[in-house]
């Protein structure tokens, strides 16, 4: 029984209120907004759209993104509901700890660090590419075996040696953002509204004057036919597969909740910074994808800059507009690294307050106010992962953690509303239970969507995170003492 012990939430509540010792309380609702976009938009946008268009789905991309949109939006209610009553650092972890108990939690909590840390580095991987890409076009050329992953998995062969050293460039990216994030958050918002701020305009660019390219022929057949009969193969199949694919894009708008206990107002800021962030990604995202596969015939669009490429395809015309896309891909994934770093360690520090995690990674500093040991820790972890992997393993990784967080923390709503009816919800997710479990249907059918390899690897993930509860956590909890 003892595995499925919950932490009361008057306790959380307290905890969340102990000022002395906790993180500083900066973030506005307006801020917290641009954390969550500063989150979201990244290489889901800049890199995976003309991955998708061209394996998986063609121009019906479109119907994969507001597919996999419907499952945040109502996964991100529920989180809105949560964060809004628990406003305590630490995301599904803790909500799932008052409901489902600490054996859940620990699940969750060991899934969210796979998230995380995997997304950072995934995103590091991206930046790497774009930067490379970028410099190139200046004549700057970083040797290709400093820039690339040493170890692939390819169906069929299992892991190789690609012949590489290591990824340069994404080890430097995420060892220069967790220095900045050591220093504090104050100072790490205001870098990253201005990232947020070129990143949209680089869009609404994008957009605006691509709009007039279009060919609309590009779009039929809107659903390219399935030529094999493989799932995934596009047909409406594809539309799936290429959902579970492009979730990655909407991967962040839940970092937002992990920074409750640091909102000024959480009651009132976390469902604004949630829903928010999530409606106005999904637009620029669905606009994006009409534009570009509207501009380039989809079978094209395989490549590490699609935007760039849909450019080059109006003519001389945009030229102008082909750097600045690269520089907002450059800026804009830089945020969305900044803030996966931002939420990890507050993960950290939320499981090792209650006891599962060793007490050093609950440290605070003394000057900055921030988990400065976990921040630390939390960039030498990712840096590894993020110089040695490439980015379709990583990707595929963290959507499948992520999507079985959010299946957990829609299923929590139905079990809370029942259990603790009487909890104050300044915020209260709609019609309960129909979306939450429209919420954990559509990200289940996204999990099963993808391919059986990232299920043994989120498997075996998970088989570490057992052993560790079972060796240390469950016997330093701090419900027991
Ligand atoms: N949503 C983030 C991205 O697209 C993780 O990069």
């Amino acid at each position: 029984m003892q595995l499925f012990r919950t932490k009361p939430i008057n306790q959380l509540l307290a905890d969340a209120s102990d000022k002395e010792h906790g993180l500083k309380k900066a973030l506005s609702g307006a801020s917290l907004v641009t954390l969550g976009i500063g989150a979201i938009i990244g290489t889901g946008i800049f890199v995976l759209t003309g991955t998708v268009a061209a394996n998986f789905a063609g121009p019906a991309l479109v119907l994969s993104f507001i597919i996999s949109a419907a499952g945040c939006v109502f996964a991100g209610l529920c989180y809105a509901e949560f964060a809004s009553m628990i406003p305590i650092s630490g995301s599904a972890y803790t909500y799932s700890y008052a409901t489902l108990g600490e054996f859940i939690a620990w699940i969750i909590g060991w899934d969210l660090i796979l998230e995380y840390l995997f997304a950072s580095s995934t995103v590091a991987v991206g930046w790497s590419g774009y930067m490379v890409s970028f410099l190139h076009d200046y004549n700057i050329d970083i040797p290709s075996v400093l820039c690339n992953a040493p170890f692939d998995y390819i169906k069929g062969q299992g892991w190789i040696f690609t012949g590489s050293i290591i990824n340069f460039p994404a080890i430097f990216i995420i060892a220069l953002l967790s220095t900045l994030l050591v220093i504090g958050i104050r100072e790490s918002a205001g870098l990253n509204n201005i990232i947020v701020a070129v990143k949209i305009i680089v869009i609404l660019l994008f957009i605006g004057f691509g709009l007039s390219y279009i060919d609309t022929s590009n779009w039929t057949p809107f659903i390219p036919p399935n030529p094999t009969g493989e799932f995934g193969n596009f047909g409406f199949s594809g539309v799936l597969r290429g959902a579970a694919v492009i979730f990655f894009a909407y991967i962040g708008f839940d970092a937002v909740s992990t920074a409750a206990q640091e909102a000024k107002n959480p009651q009132r800021d976390m469902p604004i910074g949630i829903l928010g962030s999530l409606l106005i990604c999904t637009l620029l995202y669905v606009l994006v994808s009409a534009v570009l596969t509207g501009i380039e015939p989809y079978a094209n669009l395989n490549v590490p800059a699609p935007l760039a490429l849909a450019i080059d395809r109006t003519g001389d015309a945009l030229m102008w507009l082909r750097p600045l896309i690269k520089i907002g891909a450059i800026a804009g994934l830089s945020s969305v690294i900044l803030v996966m770093l931002l939420g990890q360690p507050r993960i950290f520090y939320t499981m090792a307050k209650d006891g599962l995690l060793p007490a050093n990674f609950a440290k605070v500093h003394p000057r900055f106010r921030t988990p400065y040991v976990t921040t630390i820790l939390t960039g030498i972890v990712s840096g590894i992962i993020a110089g040695l992997l490439p980015i379709h393993i990583l990707s595929e990784l963290v959507s499948i953690g992520t999507l079985l967080a959010f299946t957990i923390v829609c299923i929590s709503i139905i079990i809370l509303r029942k259990k603790r009816p009487d909890v104050e919800r300044p915020f209260r997710t709609p019609f309960v239970p129909w979306v939450p479990l429209a919420g954990a249907v559509i990200c289940l059918i996204q999990m099963f969507s993808l391919p059986w390899e990232t299920w043994e690897r989120l498997l075996i993930w998970m088989a570490i995170g057992l052993v560790i509860y079972f060796t240390y956590s469950r016997k330093n909890s701090k419900l027991i003492q």
